[in-house]
């Protein structure tokens, strides 16, 4: 529904659940979420349901990111409504398979956020959390005009060791003038 260069953003389906399975328990990849215990099938599967509820309470906004030529499942993005007042919201996002790292789908499928976030649901700002050792990410997040705002000091324990999570923000008034 909502599409840049390389993605198109929609609603997750059930028929998902095959290419999810495929990827979403690699190690590597959770570790970048803070999150290293597996799911199984009927957890994604009620994930992929509490999305569409969240969405119609307006709470969440949780898309599958799809290849816009192939349609090749690649992952999800999504928005969680924080402060509905402030209109401030949490980011989260993930390309589930490593081969399909680097190749720009992450990048595109972010933008597209940003604009679904400011120009559709009229967020004033939106954060999100990642790990020092993520340096592809912060690269990305970086180059979209997200800002390094703070740290939480060792408040993630994975393979042994503490680690910071770095807080990163982008306001609407920055992205619409990095976007004029
Ligand atoms: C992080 C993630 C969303 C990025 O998406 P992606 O499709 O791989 O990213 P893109 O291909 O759009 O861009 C990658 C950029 O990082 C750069 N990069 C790659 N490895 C890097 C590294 N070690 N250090 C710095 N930059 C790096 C690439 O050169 C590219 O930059 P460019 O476009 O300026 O040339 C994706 O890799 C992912 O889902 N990873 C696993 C889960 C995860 O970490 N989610 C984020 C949790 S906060």
């Amino acid at each position: 529904m909502f599409e840049g260069e390389k993605v198109r953003l929609r609603s997750f389906e059930l028929s998902d659940l095959d290419a999810i399975m495929e990827h979403w328990n690699d190690l590597e990849t959770r570790h970048n979420s803070g999150r290293a215990t597996p799911d199984s099938r009927q957890e994604r599967e009620e994930f992929i349901r509490n999305s569409w509820k969240l969405r119609s309470e307006g709470k969440a906004y949780i898309f599958a990111i799809e290849n816009k030529k192939t349609k090749e499942f690649l992952g999800h993005v999504s928005i969680y409504i924080q402060r509905n007042r402030a209109r401030s919201a949490n980011l989260g996002i993930f390309i589930y398979n490593k081969d399909h790292w680097d190749k720009g789908y992450g990048t595109d499928a972010m933008k597209v956020i940003l604009n679904f976030g400011f120009n559709y649901q009229n967020l004033h700002r939106m954060d999100l959390g990642v790990y020092p050792t993520n340096k592809r990410a912060i690269h990305v997040y970086k180059k979209i005009g997200f800002k390094e705002v703070g740290r939480k000091r060792e408040i993630r324990f994975m393979n042994g060791k503490y680690s910071d999570e770095i807080i990163m923000d982008i306001l609407q008034r920055e992205w619409r003038k990095k976007n004029e």
